[in-house]
């Protein structure tokens, strides 16, 4: 597209790119700061939103060498009550926020020593985690295999419904006097060593004081945006049924349900609609989003050792999503190098969970210039050559 064949549409203080649950609770929060805000997507609330199961889970995910970022998911997680109960009192819309526990287990001896030194970890960053026996397991949920040999009860990883949390923001957003583009943004405009707003795919400009580019797994790819300040984010594939569970006689899981089987990961998100969301393969395959008669072998396979009686279940949705990794599994938040162009993405499996304190570091940056102080170690600066050298990454 040549620069003579566009014309400025709009102009508003803030440009958001991509209209995630990421980039819809940046433009909801840089709007109740008094800022006039755009959001271009073709499809404003989809993304990876619409796959993920929607686990808060601070505590069962916590890994080696992520204690920095620990420390922003605890944040999240507590903003969680009084973000959801905003949200639902703004728009009436029930988010399926729902504070039920979690249950890691371990199904032999291999998985039980990997359980126990999660354990240890968790002990150690003063986490809240209790080592159960199989049996006791298996009495707190009863449709759990005879075969499980012990598990970890974590009752503050609870659980929400990220399609209607992408409703909810939307329709949050529109209430706010966010203005949506429903276009793909095809480049960035940058004029004198400052972003400037987006030429969309119509050719209009969509001009701005600051923009927020929040593409999730597409982030690294918009034209215009310098080469050395491209975010560092790849796609990595999730595929994720959904089964509906019996409401007849009583619940058929009470709490989510996890396990590493043969070194992967398998979750049962059980919702109170009655929605069973079973995932998710993860797989470094470009932007492929088939889903695979492997892939679902591989969940029901594994979801079954841990719950025989899935199998009776109705299968009513297979899909696949994109997930932003990043280098470090930790998302990128705040201004670049680049006067004017702000990165809200890389949030690789946690981007549910870092929904609220994401959307309130974002306001704060686009209203201070400065990230506040739990979200600094996520400056996408940490992946520039010259403050790597200086710098700790996160
Ligand atoms: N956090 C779950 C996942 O990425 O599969």
């Amino acid at each position: 597209m040549s620069p003579t064949s566009t014309s400025t549409s709009a102009s508003s203080d803030v440009l958001v790119i991509g209209g995630g649950i990421i980039g819809l609770v940046t433009a909801w929060r840089s709007a109740q700061r008094g800022f006039t805000t755009a959001v271009v997507d073709p499809e404003p609330g989809g993304g990876a939103a619409r796959v993920a199961a929607g686990m808060l889970a601070a505590v069962t995910e916590l890994h080696y060498g992520e204690q920095t970022l620990l420390g922003l998911n605890l944040a999240s997680a507590r903003r969680y009550p009084d973000f959801a109960a905003e949200l639902t009192e703004l728009t009436g819309l029930d988010l399926g926020y729902r504070r039920c526990g979690t249950l890691a287990v371990a199904l032999d001896a291999d998985d039980r020593a990997h359980l126990r030194e999660l354990h240890a970890l968790q002990q150690q960053s003063g986490l809240e985690s209790q080592w159960l026996s199989g049996r006791e397991c298996r009495r707190l949920e009863p449709m759990l295999a005879p075969g499980v040999r012990g598990g970890l009860r974590v009752d503050g990883d609870h659980q929400i419904d990220p399609r209607r949390l992408a409703g909810a923001l939307l329709a949050a957003c529109e209430r706010a006097g966010v203005v949506f583009h429903r276009a793909w943004a095809e480049r960035l405009t940058v004029v004198r060593d400052r972003a400037t707003g987006a030429v969309l795919a119509d050719g209009t400009e969509a001009a701005a004081g600051q923009v927020v580019l929040a593409g999730g797994s597409l982030s690294g790819r918009l034209a215009g945006v310098p080469e050395d300040l491209l975010p560092p984010v790849r796609p990595v594939k999730g595929q994720v049924l959904r089964l509906t569970m019996p409401q007849r006689h009583g619940p058929f899981l009470s709490r989510t349900v996890r396990a590493v089987v043969r070194g992967s990961h398998v979750y049962l998100v059980p919702r109170a609609s009655g929605e069973l969301v079973v995932g998710a393969t993860s797989e470094e395959l470009g932007w492929d989003t088939t889903v695979t008669a492997g892939g679902v072998y591989e969940l029901l396979r594994d979801a079954h050792e841990l719950v025989p009686g899935i199998t009776e279940l109705p299968l009513t949705e297979t899909r696949a999503g994109l997930r932003p990794g990043s280098p470090d599994n930790a998302p990128l938040l705040g201004p670049t190098g680049l006067q004017g162009l702000l990165l809200a993405t890389g949030h690789y499996r946690n981007g549910v969970l870092l929904t609220p304190v994401t959307g309130d570091a974002m306001a704060h940056v686009l209203a201070t210039g400065e990230l506040p102080e739990e979200a600094r170690p996520f400056t996408p600066k940490r992946f520039s050559p010259a403050t790597a050298l200086t710098e700790q990454p996160a």
